[in-house]
């Protein structure tokens, strides 16, 4: 039988608890051996619980009981998480977790730890939720030159844009709903401004590279500014919008970006709704490869963090096969990237220089708004756009088109 402790017993903890519960035969046949939930760490109290007797506030009784080789963090956040993982990765239990800050600020050197005590620290719930994505990208798509990864990385996000798109609702009333369903934080930052996105963009993109991409130097740009009448130009275009994570690769430069672009219909993440995420992979020589399914909720995301525990069963005494340097990756300036833009404006087309300015560009011929216009550009760099957008005079606002 192989002990196992859970870290934080919130949503994803008790997904946890569950997973390995109800479906512990399966799971034994996969291991090979039983897999038994010795402790649940928690501060507060949970009378009545089916898993009330292992509950415990004692986080050193789980350090020093050698029987537990295998604790799933499920705290989230930076603090005690880290604190918490490195302690248990250094007397060579492994880890696995769904927490993805912790993973973006310190994953190369709790993995380096885990590595040097022959134990592991694992991490495929934190992007994607649900969705198999770090495995299959380190142990599938090896023969790959990867060069681009594009996500729709935030649930809450996803269904919100869903909402104005189909239902032309306004951003603050998705956002109350989002709020009312469990999906968005009352306080919803780190999604709407598109934080969350960037943390794991930045996950992906350190695993493509094998060194570590800084989430703060990742341009983000969220979705708190996309507004109803945003989505009816799209509609005009044949075309919704749609939050994206991308990393992509171009020679010798490395790019990464977060913010809303407007997609197609023949774009694989077109379809991608509500709260599912979506993560499609280009590699020289499979082509495309998409990655669809629930990016959170409890099971979902307790299932990846308890896969990462079966693996970890699986290879006692093995250390982390991950290769992620803690050498700092160098992103090139994502105003050398190429898109369109849709670019709203003030007042008479007849009038403005923007067909001067934007050679090329086309007018979308229908008017959303009295007193407005809007006009789409050809392929160009970003940092040509944004010099000759910001010299436009009645510029309301753009968003990229891919
Ligand atoms: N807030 C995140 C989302 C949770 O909405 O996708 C999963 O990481």
């Amino acid at each position: 039988m192989i002990n196992v402790a859970i870290l934080g017993y919130g949503t994803v903890g008790g997904g946890v608890a569950d997973v390995l519960f109800d479906n512990a035969k399966t799971i034994a046949g996969r291991v090979g051996e039983e897999l038994n939930v010795k402790y649940i760490l928690d501060i507060r109290d949970f009378p009545g619980d089916r898993f009330e007797a292992k509950i415990t506030k004692d986080f050193n009784a789980i350090l020093a009981d050698d029987e537990v080789r295998i604790a799933c963090e499920t705290m989230g956040g930076l603090k005690p998480a880290y604190d918490f993982t490195k302690a248990l990765l250094e007397a060579g239990k492994s880890v696995c977790t769904s927490n993805k800050e912790l993973v973006a600020a310190h994953g190369p050197e709790l993995i380096r730890i885990a590595k040097e005590h022959n134990c592991m620290y694992l991490f495929e719930a934190s992007v994607g939720g649900g969705i198999p994505i770090i495995r299959p990208l380190l142990d599938c798509l090896t023969a790959e030159e990867i060069d681009e990864i594009t996500g729709i990385l935030n649930g809450t996000t996803n269904y919100m844009l869903t909402k104005m798109d189909r239902e032309g609702s306004d951003y603050d009333d998705v956002l109350k709903e989002a709020q009312a369903n469990g999906y968005a934080e009352r306080n919803p930052e780190a999604d709407v401004e598109g934080y969350d996105a960037c943390r794991k963009i930045a996950i992906l993109a350190s695993l493509k590279y094998q060194k570590t991409v800084n989430y703060e130097q990742i341009y983000t740009e969220g979705i708190s500014k996309i507004t109803k009448e945003d989505f009816d130009y799209a509609g005009l275009l044949n075309r919704n919008i749609k939050l994206l994570g991308m990393c992509r690769e171009i020679g010798e430069k490395k790019y990464a970006l977060v913010a809303p672009f407007l997609l197609e219909e023949s774009n694989p993440l077109y379809s991608v709704s509500d709260v599912f995420n979506g993560i499609l992979v280009h590699g020289n020589m499979v082509d495309n490869v998409m990655f669809y399914g629930r990016g959170a909720g409890k099971l979902p995301t307790a299932s990846a963090v308890v896969s990462d525990v079966v693996e970890a069963a699986k290879k006692p005494g093995k250390p982390s096969e991950i290769i992620w340097s803690d050498e700092a990756l160098s992103l090139d300036s994502k105003d050398e990237l190429e898109f369109k833009y849709l670019v709203r404006m003030k007042g008479n087309p007849a009038n403005g220089n923007w067909e001067k300015v934007f050679e090329g560009a086309k007018e979308l011929d229908a008017e959303i708004i009295a007193g407005e216009y809007a006009f789409v550009t050809p392929l160009m760099k970003e940092g040509d756009f944004l010099e000759k957008y910001n010299s436009l005079g009645e510029a309301i606002k753009f968003i990229r088109v891919k």
